[in-house]
């Protein structure tokens, strides 16, 4: 390949990974083309580079047969893409281990979208970042805060890391937050900017993804302060879904007076804890401690999603045609 300077190598990737539409607002835009009859269908997974272990290649091994039935049209990854700590740098051999090597199948050979949770901080969160590893596996971007348009669908993707304050007080740990500095202008421009994109979207699917949770009967439990910051925003702008990782399980919580519903896909490797917080019956749909992934089919009338686990069972389904909520 020729010798061509970075912003021009940018341009090109992006623009074989889809189109790129540059417009006054800070986030990214990018668009994912859409099947022939306006449908799309995803997988998302998150918390998941073990280099194979912790049952990360068998759930990769589903997501490749779930994603060939399926037909996916993209992967989204909720973070917590590199264990322990990210990546080193754009050379680190766990890109290769934990992502390239693993996520074989045909179907997977897709764009993934992903955002970076707290453990890839607390490596080189701008190696993640930068397009030298889309250079290395042309399948990978990772921004911070983005928006993509997907037909009937958009889908923001939320940098929540900064948010938690916790991760600026930990004397033991260190974070790469470069680019994220200071921090109260950092989240309240983050804030902003998906504000203003949810308010100019006229997409029939409004998804948001993000790292943490907001409502999780996990170990992490809720993430107060996207409680108090980020959720309102969501019910405000009428947002359908809350696609997060964090606590590694599969889980599904309603609303009780919105149609946001949470869900969970943190099930990529690392699993089975054991602990679950009690948790308003009426609201939780679905909790399951161990590996898998989570799938969405998307039209003009309906959004389906379903959780999996690593032999391919479908453990939960559920569709939210029109604010009707229909259970399986
Ligand atoms: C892998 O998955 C199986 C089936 O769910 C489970 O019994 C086993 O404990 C898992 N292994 C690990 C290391 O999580």
């Amino acid at each position: 390949m020729a010798i061509i300077n970075s912003s021009t190598t940018v341009h090109l990737l992006l623009f074989m990974v889809a189109t790129v539409v540059m417009v006054a607002a800070d986030l990214h835009r990018l668009n994912h083309p859409v099947k022939a009859d306006g449908s799309i269908s995803f997988l998302a997974i998150g918390d998941w580079g073990r280099r194979g272990l912790y049952n990360q290649s068998n759930v990769a091994y589903q997501m490749g047969k779930v994603g060939e039935e399926m037909d996916v049209d993209f992967i989204v990854s909720t973070g917590d893409n590199f264990y322990d700590s990210g990546l080193v740098d754009e050379q680190d051999p766990a890109f290769f281990e934990s992502f390239t090597n693993v996520y074989t199948a045909p179907s997977l050979q897709k764009q993934w979208y992903s955002v970076l949770g707290n453990h890839d901080y607390r490596g080189n969160a701008l190696a993640q970042l930068s397009p030298e590893l889309r250079q290395r596996d042309n399948r990978w971007l990772c921004m911070r805060s983005f928006i993509m348009h997907a037909g009937n669908a958009d889908f923001f993707f939320v940098d929540t890391t900064p948010f938690h304050a916790k991760y600026f007080k930990e004397e033991d740990q260190e974070y790469d937050w470069r680019g994220v500095l200071p921090r109260e202008d950092y989240i309240s421009q983050v804030l902003e900017d998906v504000d203003v994109a949810l308010k100019e979207s006229n997409a029939k699917w409004k998804i948001v993804v993000g790292h943490h949770t907001i409502h999780s009967a996990g170990v992490h439990g809720n993430t107060e302060e996207l409680v108090d910051q980020l959720l309102p925003i969501l019910l405000e702008n009428e947002v359908n879904l809350y696609i997060n990782g964090h606590d590694h399980c599969l889980e599904h919580i309603s609303s009780s007076n919105s149609q946001l519903q949470f869900l969970t896909s943190g099930g990529g490797s690392k699993a089975w804890r054991g602990d679950v917080n009690p948790w308003n019956l009426d609201e939780m749909k679905f909790y399951y401690d161990g590996q898998g992934f989570m799938a969405g089919e998307i039209t003009e009338d309906d959004l389906v999603v379903s959780f999996y686990d690593i032999f391919g069972n479908v453990l939960h389904k559920w569709s939210g045609s029109g604010g009707l909520h229909r259970e399986w």
